[in-house]
């Protein structure tokens, strides 16, 4: 994906964090927001930090539709409880391996940047793992 640049919101985060370094690792150029996010949350050359505040921007399908002239696509995965290590110390009791898992999430996002889905913008998808 050397040719890729992907825009990953939360990149700071569990989950964003988790995804940012599989999009890095093939080779594309990751721009990765949070509010506080700097160049030292992922040193690699290919990653840009782009500190923003979404409570202050739009919805995903005003974001897709703003940006379709630039040929850029604008998608929203709603993942349920996810296994990271804060819902872990969070409910201890609960069984995690009916979690979605952070790869999962990090496969369909990856499954969104591929050519051949270079028309599918403005959508949102759950994805619930086994606890549906
Ligand atoms: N963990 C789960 O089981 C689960 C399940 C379903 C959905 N989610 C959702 O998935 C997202 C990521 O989860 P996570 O576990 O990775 O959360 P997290 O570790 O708390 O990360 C949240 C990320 O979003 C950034 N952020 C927070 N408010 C923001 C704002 N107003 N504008 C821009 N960036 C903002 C944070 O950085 P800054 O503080 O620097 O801005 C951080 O990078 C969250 O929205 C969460 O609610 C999580």
């Amino acid at each position: 994906m050397k040719d890729r640049v992907v825009l990953i919101t939360g990149a700071k985060g569990d989950l964003g964090s988790f995804v940012t370094q599989r999009f890095l690792a093939t080779g594309a150029t990751v721009v990765g927001t949070s509010r506080s996010i700097s160049n030292q949350d992922s040193p690699e050359p290919n990653f840009a930090p782009l500190p923003v505040d979404f409570t202050k921007a739009p919805a995903v399908r005003m974001v897709a539709l703003e940006s379709k002239a630039a040929g850029l696509t604008a998608n929203l995965i709603l993942p349920g409880t996810m296994d990271t290590p804060a819902n872990r110390k969070a409910m201890p009791a609960a069984d995690p391996s009916k979690w979605v898992q952070p790869g999962a999430v990090a496969d369909l996002a990856l499954l969104f940047a591929e050519e051949r889905d270079e028309q599918v913008t403005g959508t949102v998808i759950p994805i619930d793992g086994t606890n549906v």
